[in-house]
């Protein structure tokens, strides 16, 4: 039997990476799409790799007409501080270059009479806060609260999770295509991830894993919010689990499309204190962005992932301090 193909979108990015190998890993074919070719480590995981643009629908005809994409993980998209210097750039790629994608998948659906599920990173930047103190009051913040985000890229997220869950339940509900195989959407908004391969670009979790990558290269680094400033985060290799998690789970447990997914709250000051006992001669000072501090204090301290436990069993194997012991300081020492 050959192997079912996974179409992967932004897969020259932070978790696009990781998620190759773990698909490669795991016995399927993978096809690319990345606006950058992949270095060559990666291009050898995969069956085919496209470099373009998720906009160019003729790329994406191109790519469905080649292969039986059973699977998408559509990860491409312009983070949140880079969607604020370019708000309606971020609109087209996070909302209409998805909308291609969920268009793409669902023919595809139809071609092959059965659903093609289909993979969506959210993130905890759906929510908004609108205050430290309330941020406090509340903790841990379950999936249908406080979805009032101050971002675009907020606004994109949460917008494409609606999407997706009108493509599988509803999408051309009137008319002859009615009763035709639907797509299979499951969204995870994850909180801020830390990888010990890459630096992410143009998001507003960046501070967490700039903080250690600077350290770990002797570089000196002025960390953009303020040492209380405090925000879930993850290790990636729990986020690659979650993704591959929520694939493989049964459709009929599940009770939602979009699940929080959850690991570990840290403030700014309690990683920089993490990251100099291991780079003792680190150098990390506080220069506040406004702005920037002002995004990461309307996201929530903590996301309440009970619900994706209860019904695919989520479970994260690294807490902050396991995530620095076991993998992104052995990682990180092996890299630079
Ligand atoms: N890590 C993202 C960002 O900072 C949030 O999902 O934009």
């Amino acid at each position: 039997m050959s192997k079912p193909v996974v179409l992967v979108t932004g897969a020259n990015g932070e978790i696009g990476r990781s998620l190759l190998e773990r698909l490669h890993a795991d016995g399927y074919a993978v096809v690319t799409v990345d606006l950058t070719p992949l270095p060559e480590k990666y291009r050898g995981l995969c069956l085919e790799t496209y470099a373009g643009n998720i906009m160019d629908r003729y790329l994406l005809d191109q790519v469905a007409a080649h292969h039986e994409i059973e699977v998408v993980f559509h990860l491409a998209a312009l983070l949140s501080t880079r969607g604020e210097r370019d708000p309606e750039l971020a609109h087209q790629v996070n909302v209409e270059g998805t909308l291609h994608l969920l268009r793409m998948a669902n023919n595809q659906s139809q071609r092959l009479g059965r659903a093609v599920r289909f993979l969506f990173p959210s993130s905890i930047a759906v929510y908004g806060m609108p205050d430290v103190a309330e941020k406090k009051r509340v903790g841990r913040v379950r999936e249908e609260a406080w979805n009032v985000p101050i971002t675009m890229y907020g606004c994109n997220k949460l917008y494409c999770e609606h999407l997706g869950r009108y493509f599988t339940n509803y999408y051309r509900q009137l008319g002859a295509l009615s009763t035709a195989a639907r797509l299979d959407f499951r969204a995870i908004r994850f909180p801020g991830l830390i990888s010990a391969e890459t630096v992410p670009t143009g998001g507003t979790s960046d501070f967490g894993p700039e903080m250690l990558h600077a350290a770990a290269q002797g570089k000196p680094y002025k960390c953009f919010v303020g040492p209380e400033a405090q925000i879930p985060f993850m290790a990636m290799p729990d986020a690659v689990q979650s993704l591959v998690g929520l694939l493989d789970a049964d459709r009929e447990r599940l009770s939602t499309t979009v699940y929080n997914v959850g690991a570990f709250s840290v403030s700014a000051g309690e990683i920089a204190a993490r990251v100099k006992r291991i780079f003792p001669k680190a150098d990390i000072s506080y220069e506040p962005d406004p702005v920037r501090a002002k995004i990461v204090d309307s996201w929530p301290e903590d996301l309440d992932d009970s619900v994706a436990r209860k019904d695919w069993g989520w479970k994260p194997a690294y807490d902050f301090d396991r995530a620095f012991d076991d993998y992104l300081v052995p990682g990180i020492r092996a890299r630079y």
